[in-house]
């Protein structure tokens, strides 16, 4: 009888620790699908609303969405002031269509959970290693298209592409350099008939824009996007005035650089160079080499891997794996930069997150 209760004990205490990973996918299923079906943007602000309303308003079953607001009631998601109703609390106004935790929570099933589903067939394919090239990849097999790598998965499935631009957009404010990395010693480099910056995998243009926002001796007109051409279409078809007069230039950072960005005094790699193995980061880095100057700065501004640092932000680099990225440590950049004949000159780091800057400057072949 002894043993019965303390086997039974066991087993209880065995489902708390797993049950709550359980929990958290039961959970993050239904939010992503009344996210989707925008249910939350359908309950009252204030006051309540009862499961056929709100089945109604959705065309949605009545008996499921019953069914998925009872676990948020349980879940203290939502609330039910009585029975048969929901109302929002703080938590599930979060989950409103536009607001940030909403878009954290798709781009976290499109780009995490849907990936990790694959982790087995992907591993018993490759063997139990990261992926070595950005074509063959967990989000590739996920998405159904497993030769394909994650701009090409983006370029075949609009849905997701813009969910994942929105997150791109929508976090680019952290990555702010003003009052991080100054670009004051511009000032006193050699100008003249060259290119100022270069950004290269630079998108829409919002990083460039605010270096020259915030930079005001550096002339929009020197100053360049560079990015796939599929890219640079877009943002020229999305042109505004923000975008000032700066150039805009289609290419691959993995072939040798237009003669028109050569000699930069500065190009900088801003959430591009962590999307990729060492191998292409390698590359892009031997070809932005040829095209530098003696004097020309290499910034890469991206998220820098600290194993002591928080679960959230491994966590981080372990969900960039599945597109074939990593995120790097300072010696894991130095490595790369002695690799390319690039020399770290400083890295400086936002104290409030974890991006950082890490500045190369190029070796002089002696
Ligand atoms: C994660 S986004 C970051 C965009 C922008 N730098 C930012 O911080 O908002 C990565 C960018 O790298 C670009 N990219 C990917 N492969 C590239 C390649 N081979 N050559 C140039 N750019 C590339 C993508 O098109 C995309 O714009």
């Amino acid at each position: 009888m002894a043993a019965e209760t303390s086997g039974r004990a066991n087993l209880r205490q065995a489902l708390e620790l797993a049950g709550a990973h359980f929990i958290n996918l039961v959970e993050i299923g239904i939010l992503k699908t009344f996210i989707d079906n925008k249910v939350f943007d359908r309950i009252p602000e204030d006051g309540d609303i009862s499961f056929q309303e709100l089945a109604n308003t959705g065309e949605s079953e009545v008996a499921l969405l019953e069914r998925f607001c009872n676990y948020l009631v349980a879940a203290e998601i939502l609330e039910s002031p009585s029975p048969g109703r929901v109302a929002h609390t703080d938590r599930s106004r979060a989950y409103k269509t536009g607001e940030i935790p909403a878009g954290f929570i798709q781009h976290v099933f499109n780009f995490l959970l849907r990936p990790v589903a694959c982790w087995p067939a992907y591993f018993d394919e490759n063997g139990l290693a990261a992926p070595k090239t950005v074509n063959k990849i967990p989000l590739g097999l996920a998405t159904g298209y497993p030769d394909s790598d994650l701009y090409g998965v983006l370029d075949k499935e609009p849905v997701l592409a813009k969910l994942f631009n929105g997150a791109m957009r929508g976090s680019a404010k952290i990555y702010s350099l003003n009052g991080v990395y100054s670009f004051d010693w511009m000032k006193n480099a050699s100008s003249g008939e060259r290119p100022a910056v270069v950004d290269i995998g630079g998108g829409s243009g919002v990083a460039l824009q605010d270096i020259v926002k915030d930079n005001r001796f550096i002339s929009p007109e020197s100053c360049a996007v560079f990015d796939l051409p599929t890219v640079i279409e877009d943002t020229k078809s999305e042109r505004n005035g923000d975008l000032h007069s700066l150039q805009l230039i289609g290419g691959s950072m993995f072939e040798a650089l237009p003669k028109s960005i050569s000699n930069s005094l500065v190009y900088t790699f801003r959430r591009v160079l962590n999307d990729f193995p060492d191998e292409d980061v390698v590359n892009a880095l031997e070809q932005v080499r040829k095209a530098c100057a003696p004097d020309s700065r290499v910034l890469i501004i991206e998220e820098m891997l600290h194993p002591n640092r928080s679960k959230f932000s491994i966590a981080q680099d372990i969900f960039v794996m599945n597109f074939g990225g990593k995120r790097r440590s300072e010696s894991m950049f130095r490595d790369l930069a002695a690799k390319t004949g690039f020399h770290v000159s400083s890295v400086v780091e936002d104290k409030a997150t974890d991006f950082g800057v890490v500045e190369l400057v190029p070796v002089s072949e002696a």
